[in-house]
């Protein structure tokens, strides 16, 4: 797999100037933030572009079934899960849909479960929806993020919070969490009858033989689930991906579809629609490449805070191109750490303390780059610190 070698011409968000002086201090930052990849797309997906922009139209599309079987196929093959086309509506993004559904079936200030350390959009789109963000910490026992059941009963209880927003894989912590684990979230949902909506983003990133487990397994005992995700993470198409949610609840899903109708969202763009159907055909093969380059990369940056015997402590992930390290160790304000650890490395990272305050004192690094990189960074990052 080769990094795309053009990236430097690119108008990325990640590198954009005024970004990173604004984050960062300065706009000589080497940017490892956005959770976006240095790869070049898989070729067979550069292809299909190519060949889609050499036809002499770009008029209006739609999803041909082509397109739906590729991705039903996709769905058996990855996740053992049988998808019902019917079940799906289109949306421009995966937190374009979240907010819908929180205004859909929500009234202000009730209350919307989140599990921080969390992707802070949640957060965001809860308060943008006027929304009480309800927090079930995850709690971190041995190296290791846990879910703090007794908490999430409670908060589920409260007749107040009528929503929980998983996150499977885990941004920014890296669990993919296990069956067992997933059944006791439905179980607790479908006794206090919320809504569990399950952004499932990061599913194909899966490594250490983990097995991501979608949440549509558990259908069977509690239909208010839905999914929302794309192929954005997955084949690094962030720039043009769409996303969809999948609602096999009818009731749910007519009430949603209403909204998207209202505002004339879903409509198919022939450039995403030719990549992902791609990727869906074709994508396993670079994937797998993929999650073995994220593995290594992992496995480096353990080896390196070993070798060196840094105080930074490595929350080794089971999914995601993610790591998330442990600074507290070191520092005691979450603030003076981070510009700290940006000015002396060089590295834009995120700061902990953006997913929400229980991530104070960790940085997170994006791994979707070259091994070399990688090195360099950690380095850089260690030498920081002492
Ligand atoms: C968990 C999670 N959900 C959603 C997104 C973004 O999705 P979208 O741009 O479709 O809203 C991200 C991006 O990093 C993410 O980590």
């Amino acid at each position: 797999m080769l990094l795309d070698k053009k990236l430097d011409q690119l108008p990325l968000t990640k590198s954009k100037p005024d970004t990173l002086k604004h984050l960062f201090g300065n706009t000589n930052t080497i940017p490892m933030w956005v959770a976006d990849m240095d790869f070049e797309i898989d070729p067979t997906i550069q292809k299909a572009l190519i060949e889609r922009i050499s036809n002499s139209s770009l008029a209006y599309e739609y999803k041909p079934s082509s397109y739906f079987e590729a991705q039903k196929k996709w769905y058996k093959d990855q996740y053992g899960v049988n998808l019902n086309p019917l079940d799906i509506i289109f949306s421009p993004s995966i937190t374009t849909s979240i907010s819908i559904i929180i205004e859909n079936f929500t009234s202000e200030k009730d209350g919307i479960i989140i599990q921080p350390p969390v992707f802070m959009e949640f957060r965001d789109v809860i308060r943008n929806t006027k929304r009480r963000v309800t927090k079930n910490v995850l709690q971190l026992i041995n190296g290791c993020y846990q879910i703090d059941f007794t908490d999430l009963e409670k908060k589920a209880k409260d007749k107040n919070n009528k929503i929980m927003i998983l996150c499977n894989p885990h941004n920014p912590v890296g669990r993919v969490w296990k069956i067992k684990e997933l059944k006791r979230i439905v179980n607790i949902c479908k006794e206090n009858n919320i809504i569990l909506i399950a952004d499932e983003i990061h599913k194909d990133i899966v490594f250490y033989n983990n097995e991501f487990t979608s949440i549509l397994k558990f259908l069977k005992d509690w239909d208010k689930i839905i999914v929302c995700h794309s192929e954005a993470k997955t084949f690094n198409l962030a720039g043009i991906s769409d996303s969809i949610a999948i609602i096999p609840n009818e009731a749910l899903r007519s009430s949603v579809k209403t909204i998207f109708k209202k505002y004339n969202l879903g409509r198919t763009n022939a450039l995403t629609r030719t990549a992902i159907e791609t990727a869906y055909k074709k994508g396993n093969t670079w994937l797998k490449k993929l999650n073995k380059i994220i593995e290594n990369n992992v496995n480096s940056i353990e080896r390196e805070l070993i070798k060196s015997k840094s105080k930074i402590k490595l929350i080794k992930p089971e999914g995601t191109y993610q790591v998330w390290l442990d600074l507290r160790g070191i520092f005691s304000d979450s603030k003076e750490m981070f510009s700290h650890v940006t000015n002396k490395s060089g590295i834009g990272l995120n700061a902990g303390h953006w997913f929400g305050r229980e991530g104070s004192l960790f940085i997170r690094m994006n791994i979707a780059t070259s091994n070399e990189k990688v090195l360099f960074a950690i380095n850089q990052i260690i030498k920081s610190v002492v």
